[in-house]
């Protein structure tokens, strides 16, 4: 072997061993990608301003805690994921002993201005991870939970058998969308089902679907890219059926019944009053629960407010729906005075028995209309409720 071969050996080992012995600390790749240098916070990592910076999403869903009726909103737990792409954070991992991943903290990088437009949070419920990830490709990723207080337009006209759709929509502060371009890398139909295996708490509500549209939006001759998530949710209404549904139509079967009772033994008042109250304090708890601003009235409004006005009628007393219960106590008062009054009146008269006469084919006439008229409801709530609950699972 020639001097030469040997020199040309050892320098191929010494070679080696020096690219094996490279920089295995993080410190050396923090100097070598210049994070030290303030710029990284401040700019957008491109060379070319032209070039948007395009920001992934994945939103997670881990709990849906509350839906409130009467404020509109949907209270979610949700974990975003950004990505984005930085052209100033490359490295060759062979270079630096194999390092695939950095973790650094937040605050030395720039970070896209996200917000949520429906949005109606505290401050204090975002928790952005201090911490970021860098790849050796230059990909940025950082983490965000929250719980998020979003408003959402409901339709509560299929209570309690409704599906809710509410928006999370994402778009920049600041950005236009030349700027920043805001996209998802799953797909909605992946996020369903991980959001489906991570939900933690759904309570009341079931989730259907996610779906997402991507788009930007031009006012005032500015476009901004926006990115909507629709989360559909699905009541679970067992709950209402046992304590709304299953008790109305059990009133509603007494009211007919009390056709059935005869005026002489003077009980049928009492009773339908009795039914009345019943009824009201049903309504009185679902307008506790359901705003007021609905165009729409929610069906199972409207049969107990059909049977409370048919009561009504029945009583000879026409009211406004009672506000609270001591309006309630005194129109018992008053039908017991006029039933006293009407009893004493019955005694002075005698042979009556023409009017007696009209007035049973009066009320069995009504009785008929009545019974049609529930009958047509009934259909009518079955075609509602189960067809469109049905239609909605599609
Ligand atoms: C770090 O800064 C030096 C000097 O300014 C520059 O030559 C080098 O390319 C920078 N490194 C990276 C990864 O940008
Ligand atoms: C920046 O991007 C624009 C549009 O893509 C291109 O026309 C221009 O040449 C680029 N400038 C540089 C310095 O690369
Ligand atoms: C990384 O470095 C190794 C050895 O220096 C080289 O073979 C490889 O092509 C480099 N990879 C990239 C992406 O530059
Ligand atoms: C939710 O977003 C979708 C897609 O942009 C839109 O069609 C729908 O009207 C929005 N719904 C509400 C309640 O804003
Ligand atoms: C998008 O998702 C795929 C598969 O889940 C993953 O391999 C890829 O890294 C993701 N893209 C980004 C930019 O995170
Ligand atoms: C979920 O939404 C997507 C996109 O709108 C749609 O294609 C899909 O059929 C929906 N899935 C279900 C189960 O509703």
């Amino acid at each position: 072997m020639s001097a030469g071969r040997i020199l040309a050996f050892f320098a191929l080992i010494a070679g080696i061993s020096s690219t094996q012995t490279s920089d295995c600390s993080y410190s050396g790749l923090v100097n070598y990608l210049n994070l030290t240098n303030g710029l990284l916070t401040m700019i957008r990592p491109v060379r070319n301003w032209t070039d948007p910076t395009s920001v992934q999403l994945d939103v997670v869903i881990y709990g849906i805690l509350d839906l409130d009726e009467k404020a509109q909103s949907l209270t979610t737990h949700i974990w975003t994921q950004m990505y984005w792409q930085s052209e100033f954070l490359t490295w060759n991992s062979s270079d630096f002993c194999g390092i695939n991943m950095l973790v650094i903290p937040r605050s030395i990088l720039w970070t896209p201005d996200l917000t949520i437009q429906e949005d109606t949070s505290d401050t204090g419920t975002v928790q952005d991870s201090p911490l970021i990830t860098l790849f050796p490709e230059g990909l940025v990723s950082a983490n965000r939970h929250q719980r998020l207080t979003s408003t959402c337009q409901l339709n509560l006209y299929l209570f309690p058998f409704d599906t809710q759709h509410c928006n999370i929509t994402f778009l920049s502060f600041n950005y236009f969308a030349d700027g920043v371009k805001l996209g998802c890398n799953q797909s909605g139909t992946s996020l369903t089902s991980l959001s489906e295996q991570l939900m933690a708490t759904q309570g009341e509500w079931q989730l259907v679907n996610i779906s997402i549209f991507s788009y930007s939006f031009t006012k005032q001759g500015v476009s901004r890219s926006r990115l909507t998530y629709m989360v559909s949710i699905r009541r679970r209404p067992l709950l209402y059926v046992a304590i709304f549904v299953v008790p109305l139509f059990y009133l509603l079967i007494l009211d007919l019944a009390t056709f059935f009772i005869s005026e002489a033994c003077g009980e049928k008042l009492g009773f339908k009053v009795t039914i009345l109250l019943s009824i009201s304090v049903l309504l009185l708890i679902l307008k506790d629960m359901l705003p007021s601003t609905e165009d729409t009235l929610p069906v199972i409004e409207t049969v107990a407010n059909e049977e409370q006005g048919r009561v009504n009628l029945e009583s000879h007393f026409s009211l406004d729906l009672p506000c609270d219960l001591s309006v309630l106590r005194q129109i018992l008062e008053e039908v017991k005075a006029a039933r006293q009054e009407a009893e004493g009146q019955g005694k002075a008269r005698r042979n009556h028995v023409c009017y007696r006469r009209l007035a049973r084919i009066i009320d069995n006439v009504f009785f008929t209309f009545y019974f049609l008229g529930v009958v047509t409801f009934l259909l009518c709530m079955y075609i509602i409720w189960i067809q469109c609950s049905m239609h909605s699972m599609h």
